[in-house]
Formats: C-alpha cells, sequence, structure tokens
C-alpha cells in the first residue's frame, strides 16, 4: 500500500532527525523567549481556545484558494482574458496568507511531538514550506510583471507537493493518530464504580486509581474530592505524574494544563478538556461516574 512505501521512504531519511532536532529548537525558543505572552500565543496557535487543533481549520484556506486559482490559471491559458489574471492573482494571495497562518500552527503542533510523528510531521512541514515558497515566487512574478507562463507552472508543481504533504498530514492524524484525543475510546463509568479506599487519598495529593481498565486522577482538598481523567487528551501523558500548581495539574510530557476539579484545559498543546467524573463516598470507597455534563462524547 502507498502509505507503506511512503512511511518506509520516510524512515530511511536519516537526514530528518538532525534538521528536525533544529526546527524544533527554534520554535520552542522562539515562544520561549517571548516569555509568558509567548507561553499564551503558543496554546492560541495550538487551538486551545477553539476546543480543536487551529491547524486543520486554516489549512482548508490555502488548499480551497489555490484549487480556484488552477482553474483561474487554465481558463486564462485558454481565453487569455485579464479577467482570470486578476482573480488568480487574489486567490494565490489568499491562499498565501492562509498558508503562512497554517504553518506556523501546524509547527506549533509539531514542536511537542517526538520519534515516528516526529519524522513524518517535519517532512509534512518541509514539503509545505517549499510548497510557500514556489506560490511566493509565483506570486511576485504575476505581480512584478514576469513570466505569467512561469509562474502558473510553479503554482502547479505547488499544487502537486501540496497534495503529497497533505496525504502525510493524513498519515499523521490517521495513522500514528497525532493530534487526537487520546481518552476518546477509553471506557467511562456511566454508573457510580469503585475506584479506591477513602483513606488512601492525600489531602492535596494527586492519586491514580482505576475504574475497570480506566485512569482516574483523584485529587482531595478538606472535604472535596475531585475526579478527572488520568490520560492526558493530548498524547496520553499521565497527569497523575504532573505537577500540581493550586487546581491546576501539568501535564508531565508536554506541559498541557488542566483544572483537576471541572477537566477543563487550560494550557495547550491540549485542546480537547479531560472526562469529568462525580465523585461520592459509599462505605469508605471512593465511588466515580462519568459527570452528566462532561464534554467527551463517550
Ligand atoms: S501528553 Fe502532551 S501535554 Fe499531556
Amino acid at each position: 500500500m502507498l502509505n507503506h512505501v511512503v512511511d518506509r521512504f520516510i524512515d530511511r531519511q536519516r537526514w530528518l532527525e538532525p534538521v528536525a532536532d533544529v526546527l524544533q529548537k527554534v520554535v520552542a525558543g522562539s515562544y520561549k523567549l517571548l516569555g509568558s505572552p509567548g507561553r499564551s500565543l503558543k496554546t492560541f496557535m495550538h487551538g486551545t481556545w477553539l476546543g480543536h487543533p487551529l491547524h486543520p481549520v486554516l489549512t482548508d484556506i490555502p488548499i480551497g484558494a489555490w484549487t480556484i486559482a488552477i482553474l483561474f490559471d487554465l481558463s486564462y491559458l485558454i481565453e487569455r482574458s485579464h479577467g482570470w489574471v486578476s482573480a488568480a492573482d487574489v486567490t494565490i494571495f489568499v491562499g498565501l496568507l492562509g498558508a503562512i497562518a497554517s504553518a506556523v500552527a501546524g509547527y506549533t503542533d509539531w514542536s511537542d511531538t517526538f520519534d515516528r510523528e516526529r519524522r513524518v510531521g517535519v517532512a509534512h512541514g518541509l514539503l509545505n514550506t517549499v510548497v510557500i515558497l514556489l506560490y511566493l515566487v509565483s506570486f511576485i512574478l504575476r505581480v512584478g510583471g514576469g513570466s505569467r507562463v512561469l509562474a502558473i507552472l510553479l503554482a502547479y508543481a505547488g499544487y502537486l507537493i501540496l497534495l503529497t504533504a497533505a496525504f502525510l498530514g493524513g498519515d499523521l492524524v490517521f495513522g500514528i493518530g497525532t493530534g487526537v484525543n487520546h481518552h476518546a475510546w477509553q471506557e467511562v463509568p456511566t454508573k457510580f464504580t469503585k475506584v479506591l479506599l477513602e483513606g488512601r487519598l492525600t489531602d492535596g495529593m494527586l492519586v491514580k486509581a482505576m475504574a475497570g481498565d480506566t485512569p482516574v486522577l483523584l485529587y482531595k482538598k478538606g472535604e472535596t474530592v475531585c475526579a478527572i481523567s488520568e490520560t492526558c487528551s493530548h498524547a496520553g501523558g499521565p497527569l497523575s505524574e504532573g505537577e500540581l500548581d493550586g487546581h491546576i495539574v501539568q501535564c508531565p510530557w508536554h506541559a498541557s494544563r488542566f483544572d483537576v476539579c471541572t477537566g477543563q484545559v487550560k494550557g495547550g498543546p491540549a485542546t480537547i478538556s479531560q472526562v469529568r467524573y462525580e465523585v461520592r463516598r459509599q462505605n469508605g470507597q471512593i465511588e466515580v461516574r462519568r459527570s452528566a455534563d462532561t464534554l467527551q462524547p463517550n
């Protein structure tokens, strides 16, 4: 199958590793340089405010605009009418704006990946960077009075590379699971289920318990006991090993932050809130069930 051929090809490209090392340092360093606003900006670019990754939303802009531009260019080549020239120039420009925003969001998401998803991700990102450069040169030729035929050929070449890059983007999500909610398929109890002896909870400490096969994060403060999913929605990190700051837990893997009582995501890269559980005490046992108002679909 084509995806196996592509995967094997990318696995053989060892030069991607040092390139990925440098790029991840550049992306992480750029946000770090901005201090606290940089952290907020990174969370914004992940799409935490949207409850959904921002990158796939933005990718529709260049794909749509440049698809229409192909038709406008084709019409120009057939009719040689100036109307098609202006229409193509505008759509190429709109596509460029969307592609640049999409690249920033994409590289931001990718900066928190490792191993195979990092390798496929950097190939996806580099191909799309080439696409942006081709369209940029094409646009400059168009508005600068250069060869329109060359500008069109560059745009068509860019579009073909764009499709290849989109294939890798699909492989990242559907093949590797990058950006997929990591507790979407967990069995979440909808009836009260025993998870822990109450005496094993310590005030102000995070405790991992099991509801069947599903890990649950418990947190006790005074008389209140809170419970949310222990598996980080971003990439499956163990929140019970995270750092607690007030009632906010920070994931040990990529520093997403969640409210331990509501499950709400407070900082990216995660974009999806944790499952929230209702808690009750019964005969010295802590029991939980999925809260009716949790945002999770399952
Ligand atoms: S696994 Fe990535 S932030 Fe938790």
